[in-house]
């Protein structure tokens, strides 16, 4: 709404980041605070969100945050999401592949986007970068819904030539020109961005690689997403396709797709030189510990890389994670971190599924913290949204202990609400 309007509840804030500064340092629940919002931004919080006279919506007792931001998903294998019993390899030939060759009729990825983009609201996403599928119309169809929604989605065309069955494959050159096409359409239209995509390096030959790469280099304000590293099996597959390359990371590098710009889904299995690499780059780490441990492919570092400084967000990978919430998402990096050693904060949990993930979009200046100038992306949680919930809250010895329940135990029914540029949606 153009109008102002104002809200009111416990706000949570950022200054900083708390991996690297602490988060007594950087993360602040103001309680019973406002913030005040017009013409779909954030104008202001706290005294100054009190002096004027508009309408107002009041949230007691809950949680309002930065809209949660999820780095990495597959909107196409929203069908297909919990399938029994497979690793990756036979994961996406049992059930991903099949399913994604059906978005090559446009009326069905539209219905698939449409119904993802729902669900994403519904457990309190109002971001994300999405694969889409090697067909021009599966990209149409995510920015078209996002559009119809005024959501800031990231997505691009995923490039594969080899390696996936007759039907799915592209060539480099259909590749590029197909991406260039979706990105001279799509990127900084309205709240869209795009990202070029190639699936991860089993799926391109070394020409795909180095088309994007120079594609990449010919538009470097957009991003590029791919995956790096997620199990054991699939880096000896990489090791037996790339024999000249150093490692899995520099199948990507020696085709000029390492970049600050870069987002890389897993970097579980990273070698020295890859961890150093990523870090001088500054290149973006989806971390997906719902799909981590679903498919059974191993424990990200999160301590070790986040605490160095290196960019990192949460992301559920839809339908590789078994679940669309960013909070059983939290709820699975904490569980992944405990079983590393490290107990991870509340506080840098919901950093991650926020303003972390928006640094690795690069939109860190418009989506996943609460500040003016921001857009009014905004989810509001319910901190006793089910019995069990409740009755722990109730318990709490502070506001932090109030809040880490609804993570560890919540799911769609702790989305009160939802705010999208201002307007409400859910
Ligand atoms: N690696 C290549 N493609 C995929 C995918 O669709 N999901 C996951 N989890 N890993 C992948
Ligand atoms: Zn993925």
């Amino acid at each position: 709404m153009s109008h102002p309007h104002r809200l009111r509840g416990h706000i949570l804030t950022y200054s900083g980041n708390p991996f690297t500064e602490g988060w007594q340092n950087t993360v602040k629940v103001v309680e019973n605070s406002a913030l005040l919002m017009q013409a779909g931004t954030i104008t202001a919080i706290g005294a100054e969100a009190e002096a004027a006279e508009v309408p107002e919506t009041s949230y007691p007792g809950h949680l309002i945050c930065p809209g949660f931001v999820d780095a990495h998903v597959h909107y196409p294998q929203t069908a297909i999401i919990a399938s029994w019993g497979k690793r990756l390899i036979d994961w996406l030939n049992t059930y991903t592949f099949p399913e994604e060759m059906r978005f090559g009729d446009p009326d069905y990825a539209a219905q698939i986007a449409h119904r993802y983009l729902d669900l994403a609201l519904a457990h309190g996403t109002t971001s994300l970068a999405s694969y889409c599928t090697i067909h021009p119309a599966s990209v149409d169809a995510l920015f078209e819904a996002a559009a119809a929604r005024n959501m800031a989605v990231v997505a691009g065309k995923t490039c594969m030539d080899r390696n996936a069955p007759d039907g799915l494959r592209d060539t480099a050159q259909s590749a590029y020109d197909d991406s260039k096409a979706a990105l001279t359409r799509w990127h900084g239209t309205g709240r869209a961005r795009y990202a070029i995509t190639p699936r991860f390096s089993p799926t391109s030959t070394p020409a795909q690689l180095h088309a994007l790469g120079a594609l990449w280099g010919e538009h470097p304000d957009v991003l590029m997403q791919t995956h790096l590293s997620e199990q054991v099996d699939e880096i000896e597959w990489v090791r037996g396709l790339y024999p000249d390359a150093r490692d899995y990371l520099d199948t990507y590098e020696a085709h000029g797709l390492l970049g600050a710009r870069g987002i890389y889904g897993h970097a579980i299995h990273l070698t020295d030189r890859e961890r150093d690499r990523l870090s001088e780059i500054g290149a973006g780490l989806a971390h997906c510990p719902t799909s981590n441990t679903f498919i059974g492919s191993g424990l990200f570092d999160l301590a070790g890389l986040a605490g160095a400084g290196q960019a990192v967000g949460l992301a559920t990978d839809t339908g590789g994670g078994s679940n669309f919430s960013m909070l059983r998402t939290m709820a699975a990096a904490y569980e992944v971190a405990q079983l590393r050693g490290v107990s991870v904060h509340a506080a840098n949990l919901l950093w991650l599924a926020t303003a972390g993930a928006a640094q690795v979009l690069h939109r860190g200046d418009e989506i996943g913290t609460l500040a003016p100038g921001h857009a009014a992306d905004i989810t509001v949680l319910d901190l006793a949204s089910t019995p069990a919930i409740s009755q722990r809250t109730l318990r709490a010895d502070d506001i932090w202990d109030a809040i880490f329940p609804t993570i560890m135990m919540g799911d769609d029914r702790a989305i009160a609400d939802v705010w999208v540029a201002g307007r409400r949606v859910a």
